[in-house]
């Protein structure tokens, strides 16, 4: 079975990475990756060496965790445009010092011309196509609401948090092998998606050190910073956008950007084996997704049976399978779909849904179906903790890599291709292979269903773990995992995001997994009736940890952090 076409193009950019990082690494005027590293005052784990470093500093200039987070995710716009945005949005999920929770959704939208029917041609067939690739796939931004929602709990001014950026877009950045290699791989689409001058395109071939130079996207970033979010939402910026967009056909207006609000959302939140977990609730099927693998396990005590051993991964993937098969049906933009929330979370519930759990077989999705709820009616994460105890986990996106690849004329920031999140049909995959229908239809103005599970873990109230990943519909089952591994089998942070992932989303009817497990395990789930296909990289999680005792003599009455940055790409950890 063929393996969804976005997942397959995730997998060989993680590929190229993974070739090149060690040759790419310590080039001049760049930070190398770290990938492990303990902490006292405060960490910063993101996709970059240089997004690091900067959020790493804010904190050492007096920045708490917010502030941080705001200029790594400024910085990440920048220095690595494949996810990184201004042009895209995703989710927050914090804690402050005070112990308040926020979770702040912001999350494109549908634009207000777009309705349900949009991607289907003359016959009725989704054109795939347009809900991927150019104007008609960009969904109304979010990301520069969302950071000014964020900034509500910063303490710097805002210039220091976006001035690094605004040098780093203004100078240029001397890029890495993997960046020369995926930016000489989306030339052609560049220019497809463009017919006017682009930062990412030069007439040779991009090498291992060149600088890359984006001006027009650091006079954006001044134009925010001197105005606020109307510096994006309104104005010459907002006109670039709708006058781009339009010119191809597209259909985004200056009523949207105007209207774009980010929107504060009611975290989900869930105990697992005494720890609070708590993740993004709706227009997100993650933090649901989470909770009900994890309630779905619980009962087990998969602990007893062996890190990846044959026996829990069966029981871990018949979880993912009936998840994800209840994702398909029930989820959506709260906003304009009842989710039953509640009832999917309900323990009764889920126990009922692993009724059906063989402990010799596989189960074929054939067979499972959506539950029976019974209702009252490329993308990239940042983890950052400060020793104040305020904790930021936030995963953004641009969904494919470089979004719809349609940079805005004159304003230097791609667009996101984040319509096709929708379902464009009933029961027709997306680029991730999800497939969905009411819940998930377009409608103007709506949300499009995402998987993006940025999560904190409380022990005790107190902070115990902040996770999160990209990997389109991986992401859920790869927090999943992470937090299964450190909590039930006492892996070290370095140890869980290096773990081989395995990944089942009910359709297609396979496990998707990394290299790594012992033949024998793989050959029992064969035997149990599963498919496996196996790839190259599936997600790259980012983790902070909290130590469980104060420091000792060294350092009395500090809890430190350990932290890890996925060895899968040149994901990077700063501290102090
Ligand atoms: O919101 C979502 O679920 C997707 N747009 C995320 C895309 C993603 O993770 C791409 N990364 N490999």
């Amino acid at each position: 079975m063929l393996m969804p076409k976005k997942i397959h193009h995730c997998v060989n950019v993680i590929l190229v990475w993974i070739s090149i990082i060690f040759i790419s690494s310590y080039v001049a005027g760049q930070p190398g990756p770290v990938k492990n590293g303990h902490f006292e005052n405060g960490v910063v784990v993101c996709a970059s060496a240089y997004g690091a470093q900067i959020g790493a500093d804010i904190l050492k200039q007096g920045g708490n965790a917010y502030d941080a987070a705001i200029a790594t995710q400024l910085a990440l716009a920048v220095v690595y445009p494949q996810a990184g945005n201004i042009g895209g949005g995703g989710f927050m999920v914090a804690r402050n010092a005070k112990g308040q929770i926020q979770a702040l959704d912001f999350r494109e939208r549908a634009p207000l011309k777009a309705f349900r029917d949009m991607y289907l041609d003359s016959n009725g067939a989704a054109d795939l196509h347009k809900s991927q690739d150019g104007v008609l796939s960009v969904g109304v931004p979010g990301a520069v609401a969302g950071i000014f929602g964020m900034y509500k709990y910063a303490r710097l001014p805002f210039e220091k948090l976006i001035n690094p950026a605004i040098e780093l877009a203004a100078k240029g950045f001397k890029i890495t092998a993997a960046e020369a290699a995926l930016l000489n791989r989306f030339k052609k689409d560049f220019e497809r998606y463009n017919d006017y001058p682009v930062a990412f395109v030069k007439k040779t071939d991009w090498q291992q050190g060149d600088l890359l130079i984006q001006p027009e996207l650091a006079a954006t970033l001044k134009k925010i910073r001197d105005q606020g979010a109307s510096g994006f939402y309104q104005g010459e910026t907002a006109q670039s956008l709708v006058e781009t967009v339009t010119a191809s056909g597209g259909i985004i207006g200056l009523k949207d950007l105007d209207g774009y609000q980010a929107t504060p959302r009611t975290p989900v939140s869930f105990d697992y084996h005494g720890y609070q977990i708590i993740s993004f609730p709706p227009p997100s099927s993650g933090g649901l997704l989470l909770a009900q693998m994890m309630g779905m396990i619980a009962p087990f005590n998969i602990d007893t049976m062996g890190f990846l051993s044959a026996k829990a991964i069966h029981i871990m993937v018949e979880a993912e399978r009936r998840a994800y098969a209840d994702r398909a049906k029930y989820m959506g933009d709260p906003d304009y779909f009842q989710v039953p929330e509640k009832e999917l979370m309900n323990q009764h519930y889920l126990a009922a849904r692993m009724k059906d759990f063989n402990p010799q077989k596989a189960t074929p999705s054939s067979a499972v179906n959506a539950g029976n709820v019974y209702e009252h009616n490329e993308t990239t994460h940042i983890a950052v903790a400060d020793n104040q105890g305020n904790l930021v986990s936030i995963t953004t996106t641009l969904n494919g890599n470089f979004g719809s690849r349609v940079v805005v004329k004159g304003a230097g920031f791609l667009l996101n291709d984040e319509m096709d999140d929708f379902s464009a049909k009933p029961g027709v995959p997306n680029m991730f292979g999800a497939v969905g229908g009411v819940a998930n239809q377009i409608e103007p103005g709506k949300r499009m269903l995402s998987s993006m599970c940025p999560t904190l873990v409380l022990k005790k109230g107190q902070p115990y773990m902040v996770v999160g990943t990209p990997g389109g519909t991986t992401i859920p089952t790869s927090v999943f995992q992470t937090i299964v591994d450190i909590i039930d089998y006492g892996k070290t942070p370095g140890q869980a995001t290096e773990a081989p992932k395995f990944h089942h989303q009910w359709l297609p009817d396979q496990i998707m997994l990394e290299d790594g497990l012992p033949v024998a395990v793989t050959d029992s789930l064969v035997q149990m009736g599963y498919a496996l296909k196996t790839v190259n990289g599936i997600g790259r999680t980012e983790i902070i940890l909290f130590d469980q005792k104060a420091g000792g003599k060294a350092s009395p009455g500090k809890i430190g952090m350990q932290a890890a940055a996925d060895i899968r790409g040149d994901d990077s950890l700063a501290g102090y």
